[in-house]
């Protein structure tokens, strides 16, 4: 895969904040409570299916090892007095090629507990914000199948637009491949 043209630019050691959310690196303690989301099928409705521990682990190293690839990521959300674990938002570099590849993607998935409260598009837009300001991105995209309607509001609140003709099959995933491309660009939001 080209690599985003983006160099490293380190995310700042105790991580973003905002009004309700701290978005951090990932700490051991971390792990237990993703394999709990990763096991809702709630939260995996609109995925292949609920995780496993060994496949929940594996996905929280690989979130890791991009955050020393790349100094950025999918940031732990700790919610300060609510949950020391809601689950991630971050900035991550799809690894799969497409017609809007490479690009860096923003992204969310929080426990079913602190859905509707809005942490994800806060989170959201505090990512988007370091992606535009510290990293000098031009464009965030973002994706997800049709059907997923929450996180497409997200995208609509942040800003972001889906055309259409963007629209494509995603090659890693079988069966619901169908997905929806939402683009920000630097100066529209
Ligand atoms: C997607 C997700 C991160 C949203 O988190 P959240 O913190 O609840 O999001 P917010 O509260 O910021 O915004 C959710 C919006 O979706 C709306 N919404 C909720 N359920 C909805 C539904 N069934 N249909 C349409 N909109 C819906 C909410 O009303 C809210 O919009 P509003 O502020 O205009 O009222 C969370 O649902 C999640 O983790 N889902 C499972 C994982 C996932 O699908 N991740 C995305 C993969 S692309």
């Amino acid at each position: 895969m080209k690599p985003v043209d983006i160099g490293r630019r380190p995310s700042p050691p105790d991580g973003l904040t905002t009004e309700r959310l701290i978005l951090r690196r990932w700490r051991p303690v971390d792990w237990q409570p993703f394999a709990a989301l990763n096991a809702d099928a709630r939260v995996m409705e609109y995925f292949s299916g609920v995780l496993s521990r060994e496949e929940s682990d594996a996905l929280a190293k690989h979130i890791d090892e991009h955050f020393e690839l790349h100094g950025f990521g999918l940031w732990a959300v700790e919610v300060p007095g609510v949950a020391p674990f809601a689950g991630f938002i971050g900035l991550s570099v799809p690894r799969f090629e497409a017609h809007f590849t490479p690009c860096v993607e923003v992204g969310w998935r929080l426990a079913a507990a602190y859905w509707g409260c809005g942490y994800a598009t806060e989170g959201a837009r505090a990512a988007l914000a370091f992606g535009f300001g510290e990293l000098g991105l031009r464009e965030i995209v973002s994706f997800t199948v049709p059907e997923n309607l929450r996180s497409r509001r997200v995208m609509e609140k942040t800003g972001m637009t889906r055309n259409p003709a963007d629209d494509f099959d995603h090659p890693g995933v079988s069966g619901r491949s169908r997905h929806v491309l939402y683009r920000l660009a630097r100066h529209s939001g």
